[in-house]
């Protein structure tokens, strides 16, 4: 690891310099933070399950023609990445009323909604990524309008996948963040999917017990994440059992 050059360090995840040009090793990190990094933690093994969960949602992504970052899984911890200039809007797609939404509106939680709900939000830690509307991405040049057509066009299709993905397992998609990037290959601009896509960045719901199986259990105290987070891996079909059983004692250590 420290033969590395590390390029960026962010809240879940540190980024190094790939072994070729024009690629990244994404590092995910066991560290948890919410409320714009008013609330820090440490979940033991939480890099781990979501470089895993990633890893099969991107590649599943990837074979349904949505083209991505993603190149393949390295290590536990690690995945090598294609290089991309990151578009800096925070895409939130929404199927039920749920966090910020519920907030701003006055909308209860759970209620769902009568169609699929994009937003987008300003990337910035300082403003605390504040919401903004297409014309704000418009006018100060964040995206092209090229560019936001195709972003809004993988958001609802990465919607439509993952809803349906979810949905197989028993569990409900409440919302999610996506982040885009530019890639460029010789004369070429691409908006690919980029960043990562685990229960750090959705809402999920059992759906027979409503129980949260996301980082809403480490914002709101409801205590259990990792085992929330395994229970999300499990029933996907990933991680070996093993490395499950694993995670789960070293958790329990931790804590007893
Ligand atoms: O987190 P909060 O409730 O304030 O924000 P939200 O707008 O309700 O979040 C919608 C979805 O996007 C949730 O699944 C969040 O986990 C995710 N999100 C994220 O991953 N990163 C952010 N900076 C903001 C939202």
């Amino acid at each position: 690891m420290s033969r590395r050059n590390k390029i960026y360090e962010g809240k879940a995840k540190i980024l190094y310099e790939g072994p070729e040009p024009g690629t990244i090793i994404q590092y995910f990190k066991d560290d948890a933070t919410a409320f714009n990094n008013q609330k820090k933690g440490t979940l033991s093994g939480k890099g781990v399950v979501n470089n895993h969960i990633s890893e099969y949602i991107f590649a599943a992504l990837g074979n349904i023609g949505i083209p991505t970052h993603f190149v393949r899984r390295m290590s536990m911890r690690e995945q090598l990445v294609k290089a991309v200039e990151i578009i800096p809007v925070e895409v939130i797609v929404r199927n039920v009323a749920a966090g910020g939404l519920s907030k701003r509106l006055g909308i209860e939680e759970g209620t769902p909604l009568p169609r699929p709900l994009v937003e987008f939000c300003f990337k910035s830690d300082e403003l605390g990524d504040p919401l903004i509307a297409e014309e704000h991405v418009l006018t100060f040049g964040w995206a092209s309008e090229d560019e936001l057509d195709d972003i809004t066009h993988y958001a609802l299709r990465v919607n439509d996948f993952m809803s349906g993905l979810f949905a197989g397992i028993g569990i409900r998609l409440i919302d999610f963040k996506l982040e885009f990037g530019r890639l460029y290959e010789g004369e070429e601009v691409m908006t690919v999917l980029a960043d990562e896509i685990s229960p750090d960045g959705c809402r999920l719901w059992d759906m027979k017990t409503g129980e949260k199986l996301d980082k809403d259990r480490f914002r709101r105290d409801l205590g259990g994440e990792m085992e929330a987070y395994m229970e999300v891996a499990r029933r996907l079909g990933i991680l070996p059992s093993a490395d499950i059983t694993e995670l789960a004692e070293h958790q329990q250590k931790k804590e007893g």
